[in-house]
């Protein structure tokens, strides 16, 4: 890898992006808060540096300010709004008090020519308070908008530069080009960050950590377990086992599917366990939501212990913990949240259990993860599935699980997530955009309407279509699906699925309802 970023987080909701174009440009970057250790900071070897934006005025009081061993390290710089501002104050420019925000499009000029921003004009996402009314010694204007005489400033000899607004933002067209002239032109970082590099230094990485020992690993069929799982098979082959726990819970086809992909890796050794009935029987009479997912945490984690025993009780244990994880758990922490569901991690870290963790996706994007589990031949399906709970179907069938009600629910799922995917509405063209559906699954209800079919009376349950739009899974939209599409899912799913007879659909957005039912 030759260079790699850091980017100082100051705040702003827009930090993780920063560090997601940078990847884009396939170079490696890390996020660090503002006032992180320089020697972690350092660690990385960084070639340049990146100040985010964020809420502060440099004038409140304890507002966070440049560390010095930016400015000492003769780095290139470049500061984005708040960061920019930061380095004004930093290299003794002025920073005027805001009188009013600017917030929304502004068209700006370049008014020289530089290695950062383009000649001519082009629109920009604009979000700041204060402004720069002169830039540090040392320092050009190089762009203006009608609002910020000052838009982007730099230093080119010392290669430092700040500008006003966004270009990490969809709303900045041109903002991936000045961060790709950034990061490779002006820091001189190769974009080598591929897949096939991530996963030579994962193999490197997890070869010498887990050294001759054995490595247990849970899958559930999800993207970042099996990924995860794929790399350290790759890494340490037969040292690796496997396990895979039917909870009866799981989508159509998927207890195949994965059986089919992991004994498809080279010296894999998958233990499938049947459990299906264990969980039938702990489910047996339970409604509430809540119990339900304690419940299902709590059988999961018996059976992977006997698992764990009968395998020789291995020292390391996979997890497929992806880097937004990471950055948000060390984000401070932001008020008490009221527990709204219990998300178990089913495949997840027993607790109790002492292993040592293998993390192998701990600094990887989503999409990152996708491409390594491209490349490391696993089947596209299961890449590119849409995000499934760790509870599974329990809840999305609402009511009492039972084995007929469950094939109920599957069927009809597959019914619906088939023709979304035919209709080139779900799967590896639309998980990815901003406007595509992010999810999309049936719940079976446990409600019972008339109805009539071939002159018979009819009085069946009822399945909810349920699709949504959504960039964090915070908030969500429904997604307007087209009616013919909704038409002929509805009559599949009656026509087809023994014991429903209604197909509703659910147009309410998160908040204030949630994304699943339960
Ligand atoms: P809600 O329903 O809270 O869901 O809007 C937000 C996202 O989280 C997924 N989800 C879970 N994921 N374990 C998980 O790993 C869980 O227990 C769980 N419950 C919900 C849900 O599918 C959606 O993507």
């Amino acid at each position: 890898m030759t260079g790699s970023i850091a980017i100082l987080d100051f705040g702003s909701q827009y930090s993780q992006i920063i560090a997601r174009r940078v990847r884009e440009v396939r170079v490696y970057c890390e996020l660090f808060p503002w006032d992180a250790p320089a020697e972690k900071v350092q660690a990385i070897e960084p070639v340049g540096y990146i100040l985010s934006g964020g809420p502060n005025s440099v004038y409140d009081d304890g507002a966070p300010f440049l560390p010095a061993y930016v400015l000492d390290s003769g780095k290139p710089v470049l500061g984005i709004c708040y960061g920019m501002q930061a380095l004004t104050h930093a290299l003794g420019g002025r920073v005027a008090p805001a009188n009013q925000r600017e917030y929304g499009f502004a068209s700006i000029e370049a008014t020289r020519n530089n290695p950062l921003i383009s000649s001519g004009t082009q629109d920009v996402w604009m979000s700041h308070g204060d402004r720069i009314e002169s830039p540090p010694p040392g320092f050009e204007t190089l762009a203006s908008s009608a609002n910020s005489p000052v838009a982007a400033i730099g230093d080119l000899a010392h290669r430092r530069y700040g500008v006003q607004f966004h270009p990490e933002v969809q709303h900045t067209p041109g903002g991936k080009e000045m961060l790709r002239r950034f990061v490779l032109d002006i820091c001189g970082c190769t974009p080598d960050w591929t897949p096939e590099s991530i996963i030579t230094q994962s193999i490197e990485r997890i070869q010498a950590q887990v050294g001759g020992q054995r490595v247990l690993s849970a899958v559930s069929g999800g993207v970042d377990s099996s990924v995860a799982t794929a790399l350290v098979q790759r890494a340490v082959g037969s040292q690796l086992a496997t396990v895979f726990v039917d909870t009866g819970m799981l989508r159509q086809g998927e207890r195949a599917q994965v059986e089919a992909a992991f004994a498809a890796l080279p010296g894999a050794q998958l233990v499938v366990v049947d459990a299906v009935d264990t969980f039938l029987n702990a489910l047996h009479n339970v409604e509430e939501p809540e119990q339900k997912r304690k419940i299902i945490g709590e059988t999961f984690i018996r059976i992977f212990e006997q698992q764990a025993r009968s395998l020789g009780e291995p020292k390391y244990l996979v997890q497929g913990t992806i880097y937004p994880d990471v950055i948000e758990s060390a984000a401070p922490e932001r008020g008490k949240a009221q527990r709204i569901k219990t998300h178990h991690n089913v495949g997840g870290l027993p607790q109790d259990l002492s292993f040592e963790l293998v993390e192998p996706l701990r600094y990887l994007f989503k999409d990152e993860v996708r491409a390594v589990g491209e490349a490391l031949g696993l089947p596209s399906e299961m890449v590119w599935r849409q995000p499934f709970p760790g509870p599974g179907l329990a809840v999305r069938c609402l009511g009492a699980i039972t084995r007929e009600r469950l094939e109920r629910l599957r069927a009809a799922d597959a019914i619906f997530t088939g023709e979304l995917t035919a209709a080139g509405l779900l799967g590896r063209s639309t998980l990815d955009k901003p406007d595509g559906i992010s999810q999309a699954f049936a719940v079976l209800l446990p409600v019972r309407s008339v109805g009539v079919m071939g002159d018979q009376r009819t009085y069946q349950e009822a399945v909810a279509l349920r699709a949504v739009t959504t960039q964090d899974f915070m908030t969500a939209a429904w997604a307007p699906l087209p009616h013919d599409l909704l038409a002929r899912v509805a009559g599949r799913i009656v026509n087809e699925v023994a014991g429903v007879n209604r197909v509703v659909y659910d147009i309410t957005s998160k908040p204030p309802a949630t994304i699943e039912w339960e």
